[in-house]
């Protein structure tokens, strides 16, 4: 009997599992037990059944009779299966196929509020059980109901539910699941599933159906930030309007909305929806709407609009993990289309940092590929700026799919860690300031000075030797009469960039007012040398930005075990016991260069050795009659902004 005071809420289901646990057949049951099945259904299914000569109903064939139904309808991938309890409606989503169902998974598709775990009581966990629940910790499906299925095939027996109950449990805990519940079920005959029946009188926690009610339908993310990817513009005459699915948060008329990556304002003057409601000034997540700016900004699908204080990161690189599905393995060097929101880009994998067999959980660092139904913990690399939202953050848009050509081949959560927000790189925050015209070009600073001035970038990994080269090289240029100067990491942040630690993004500012102080003393006339680790490529092309005709990076070369076995400072040490963290190296990047104007090889060379080269170098560039411009090319020079 159903009442009518119904949560007027649907929740979202995904049912997995081992195949022939059980899916099918608890899908038919529970329409049945929950008096959903549609007019006539149940006949049906007793004629086929009668037909093929079994006795008792098997349920899957409800399931079946769905499949063959759609497949007379157009071929669409995700299918939706409705069933009503007393308290609510439920949909279960679902996929003709394991395989689309497990894309449907990773791509959003099937976003569920709750799932249910089927194990079989006469087989325990196996390899897909375990499979499809790292997927669900994977993508933070946090409300679990797991059943342990066919117990009429044991014979109801308490030992063997009590058996495969820890043994679900173990797997569970180990990848970070509390399952709410673990319900002894038997489908096939209906026992715990909306009624309790006989055969279980034992267990004494909720039928299945108790336990979904019990469930709660995610709220719509309106506390969220607001996202608001667009999805198309479409053009009226003069009019344009901006459409697309706001993810989460709010949007109201008047707010100002900053675009990414393109770093654009304009004010909402109006939302639009069909039909029209001029009244309409707000709109929330889950709406899709369209809204026109009070600017002509430009602005096109894959653009990302959020709010000025909370808009996205942006980013060339980050991190993510990613359920592999394809049989062609995810490779290091490989590029993939990826999707997440309406925007979709190239990357190439830049490194497997880890990956996690979902069977046995075991872990391989730095592999070279990734296989399929393997985790592997990477990282991406685009070409332009991305708007980026760590999945923690945000769980609608910071998750992305991967394409192999048209096939969906992976998907999983994106995260920033040991990255930083490249948005910092904008432009200037006061308004009404002008630039000012020296009266001196650089050739009479230089002509005087007897020399050009240039910054000389060192970078590499800590005890690579870049101080020690630096102060060296300085004092020879300086004897032999050049005006240097270096700027080394130690000793600046004692000073100027005292305020600053080892996060992604002191960093990041670490570098960029390094880049532009060099920037400015290059610029006097100096030979300026800096040493700092400056990990981020992004960071060291903004510094060379700041002076592209006269910066030189040069990368100081010795790979980390070399520095670790070096360790002047004890500073590894201290890392590898966890007494500093966000150690490069360690557990922070770092990322070399790919086009230096030179390589310093210290680890198979001596100190001398490697000052002489790096003398040689300088005084070249630096000699009156030298070009003006660095030798490099490429597109280490572009300016990451
Ligand atoms: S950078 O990454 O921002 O370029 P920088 O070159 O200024 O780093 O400073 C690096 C020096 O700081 C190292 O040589 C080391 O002596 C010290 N240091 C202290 N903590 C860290 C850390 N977590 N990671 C790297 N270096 C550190």
């Amino acid at each position: 009997m159903k009442t009518e005071q119904k949560n007027t809420q649907q929740l979202r289901v995904v049912i997995v599992g081992h195949v022939d646990h059980g899916k099918s057949t608890l899908i038919g049951r529970l329409l049945y037990d929950t008096d959903s099945l549609p007019e006539g259904k149940y006949e049906e299914l007793q004629a086929i059944c009668k037909r093929r000569g079994t006795d008792a109903l098997e349920w899957s064939f409800v399931l079946d009779s769905f499949q063959a139904e759609r497949d007379q309808a157009i071929t669409i991938d995700t299918t939706q299966i409705w069933f009503s309890t007393d308290q609510r409606d439920y949909v279960i989503i679902d996929a003709p196929g394991h395989r689309e169902f497990l894309k449907n998974m990773v791509s959003g598709a099937a976003a569920a509020d709750a799932a249910i775990l089927v194990v079989d009581a006469t087989e325990g966990v196996r390899e897909q059980t375990k499979r499809h629940a790292y997927l669900l910790s994977l993508l933070g499906l946090r409300q679990v109901a797991v059943v342990i299925n066919k117990m009429d095939m044991v014979k109801h027996s308490t030992e063997t539910f009590a058996e495969v109950s820890k043994q679900v449990d173990e797997y569970l805990s180990s990848i970070g699941i509390r399952p709410s519940f673990i319900v002894p079920i038997s489908a096939r005959n209906g026992d715990m599933i909306s009624v309790r029946g006989d055969n279980l009188d034992w267990y004494r926690g909720k039928s299945l159906v108790d336990v979904l009610d019990a469930f709660e339908v995610e709220s719509p993310p309106l506390s969220r930030a607001l996202r608001f990817p667009v999805q198309d513009v479409y053009r009226y005459g003069e009019r344009r309007i901006i459409v697309g699915r706001i993810e989460t948060g709010i949007l109201r008329t008047g707010d100002t909305l900053l675009f990414s990556p393109t770093n654009e304002q304009a004010v909402v003057t109006s939302i639009e929806t069909w039909p029209e409601d001029p009244d309409k000034v707000e709109a929330h997540a889950g709406e899709s709407v369209g809204i026109t700016l009070d600017e002509r900004i430009f602005v096109e699908r894959g653009h990302f609009g959020s709010h000025t204080q909370n808009p996205p990161m942006l980013s060339n690189v980050f991190r993510a993990n990613i359920f592999w599905l394809s049989s062609n393995p995810l490779k290091v060097g490989n590029s993939y289309k990826i999707r997440y929101g309406t925007h979709e880009a190239m990357v190439t994998v830049q490194s497997i940092d880890r990956v996690i067999n979902t069977n046995d959980l075991a872990q391989t660092e730095k592999a070279g590929e990734v296989g399929r139904n393997a985790v592997g913990e990477v990282t991406l690399r685009a070409r332009d700026l991305l708007p980026i939202d760590p999945y923690t953050d945000n769980a609608r848009t910071g998750r992305v799919v991967l394409y192999d050509g048209y096939d969906i081949a992976g998907g999983g959560t994106v995260n920033m860690e040991g990255y930083p927000d490249q948005r910092s790189a904008r432009a200037p925050k006061s308004e009404n300031i002008y630039k000012v015209e020296h009266l001196l070009s650089h050739d009479v600073r230089a002509r005087s000075m007897g020399h050009r001035g240039g910054t000389f970038w060192f970078t590499g990994l800590s005890g690579a030797g870049k101080s020690t080269l630096a102060m060296a090289v300085e004092k020879s240029l300086f004897e032999k009469g050049y005006h240097t100067y270096v700027l080394d990491g130690d000793n600046v942040r004692h000073g100027l960039n005292a305020d600053l630690g080892f996060s992604p993004k002191d960093r990041a500012e670490n570098i960029r007012r390094i880049g532009e102080v060099a920037a400015l003393m290059a610029d006097a006339g100096l030979i300026v040398i800096t040493a700092f680790i400056s990990p981020y490529r992004a960071d060291r092309n903004r510094a060379r930005a700041a002076s592209p005709e006269r910066f030189h990076e040069i990368h100081v070369q010795a790979d980390l075990q070399t520095c670790e076995g070096r360790d002047p400072k004890g500073l590894y040490k201290k890392a590898r016991s966890g007494q500093i963290a966000d150690f490069t190296g360690i557990d922070s990047p770092y990322e070399a260069p790919e086009n230096p104007e030179m390589v310093v090889d210290t680890q198979h060379n001596d100190v001398e050795t490697c000052v002489e080269q790096i003398l040689r170098y300088v005084e070249q560039q630096v000699a009156l009659s030298a070009a003006t411009s660095a030798s490099g090319t490429g597109e280490e020079k572009a300016i990451a902004s």
